[in-house]
């Protein structure tokens, strides 16, 4: 090993197990606390969802009020308006319970409780922040976007129609409270799009060019391998519990993994079909990741090996980069089609692949593309793609 160095994020307390929401209360004994603020969604709320939860909470004495207004994608006004409720209230832990866009407005209006608002300030990465002391408890009832695990969040910004992401230690949270229960009514999907974007997550981090660490390898390899053999039970059979239990553990590996070594050139691209076709994050990321990983053979052989491994797929020990990218992009591509997601023909016209090509090169997620990128490579990729798929 020749100039190995990495980093590795603070991780936080985690708490996995069927069942355990019922058993919340007893779990926030330790933080001394007499009023929490739930946050979630009104759909959760109305669907009694998060009754358990609620329940566990008020037994163990502490009072509870719910902000029942987070939206698929918080727009910044919501923050402010969430944080606003929370000082209004005099709570002293945030609990997010929710999806991953709930689960980041608990985390970026606990941002709102410890400096000023609004949250568009901290748009601006380099602006300092001071990180609040109430805890912040995470609950998800997906399993796909990590944001339990992850030090990151999105936030809208409805003025000038743009996403952004926060990311830093005081987005960490105190507490992943991870009940795979919660995620048995999620439809099928949505479960396809999670789990394929969970997918994408931990074959990205493995090839990230960005703090490549053994962490990332141990963990993302796992998850892949989990994925691999339990998505499609969890799509077709949402009622089988030992799947739902996997793919809830494979989102925590897969989690820790990207937040340490962040997803590349399909988030980029994903991201830029997203914005101009708003297809589902999930799908967008999922259909142009198999000919992302089959290009980075070419450049990291060794961790593309990894997934063929975690995807039990038979390699000879002689394969050459360009072969053994094949074989996993092609086994990539079964997996995302036979989640039921559709080709990627289906999600873009092909009159846009320039436009496409052109907003994905401005995304951030490109500082962590592990070869050279141009803006024919993303072009020629995204081409290549619709061939390969319309073929199959
Ligand atoms: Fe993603």
């Amino acid at each position: 090993m020749e100039n190995f160095m990495f980093n590795i994020n603070q991780i936080s307390s985690i708490s996995f197990g069927s069942g355990i929401r019922n058993q919340l209360g007893s779990a926030l004994a330790k933080y001394n606390l007499s009023k929490v603020l739930v946050i979630t969604d009104e759909f959760l709320k109305n669907s009694g969802l998060i009754d358990d939860i609620i329940k566990s909470i008020e037994l163990a004495g502490i009072n509870v009020c719910i902000f029942e207004g987070a939206k698929p994608e918080n727009p910044s006004t919501i923050v402010g308006n969430c944080a606003e409720f929370a000082k209004n209230e005099r709570v002293e832990a945030f609990i997010g319970v929710g999806g991953g866009s709930v689960l980041d407005l608990a985390k970026s209006s606990r941002i709102l409780m410890s400096n000023p608002a609004p949250i568009n300030l901290y748009f601006d990465i380099n602006r300092p922040r001071v990180s609040s002391h109430l805890p912040l408890i995470l609950i998800p009832t997906t399993s796909g976007t990590s944001s339990e695990v992850s030090h990151g969040a999105m936030v809208f910004d409805p003025i000038n129609n743009s996403k952004h992401g926060l990311s830093g230690e005081d987005l960490a949270p105190t507490l992943s409270y991870i009940d795979p229960e919660l995620t048995a009514g999620m439809p099928s999907q949505i479960t396809a799009y999670t789990g394929i974007d969970c997918f994408c997550h931990s074959a990205e981090s493995l090839t990230s060019g960005f703090n490549e660490n053994p962490l990332t390898d141990l963990l993302a390899t796992e998850a892949l391998r989990i994925i691999n053999n339990n998505l499609l039970i969890a799509i077709t059979d949402g009622s089988n519990h030992n799947a739902r239990e996997m793919m809830s553990l494979a989102c925590i590996w897969s989690g820790i993994a990207f937040d340490n070594a962040p997803p590349h050139l399909a988030h980029a691209i994903g991201h830029a079909i997203g914005a101009k076709n708003h297809v589902p994050h999930g799908e967008a990321v999922g259909a142009i990741l198999p000919s992302v990983i089959s290009w980075a053979a070419n450049y990291k052989p060794e961790k593309v090996r990894m997934i063929a491994d975690s995807m039990s797929l038979q390699l000879n020990d002689s394969a050459l980069p360009n072969e053994l990218g094949i074989k996993v992009g092609n086994a990539i591509r079964k997996l995302y089609l036979d989640c039921g997601c559709r080709p990627i023909h289906q999600l873009i016209n092909e009159n846009d692949i320039p436009i496409i090509s052109k907003i994905a090169m401005d995304d951030l997620a490109c500082y962590c593309v592990p070869y050279p990128i141009s803006f024919d490579l993303i072009k020629d990729l995204i081409k290549k793609e619709v061939t390969l798929q319309a073929d199959y």
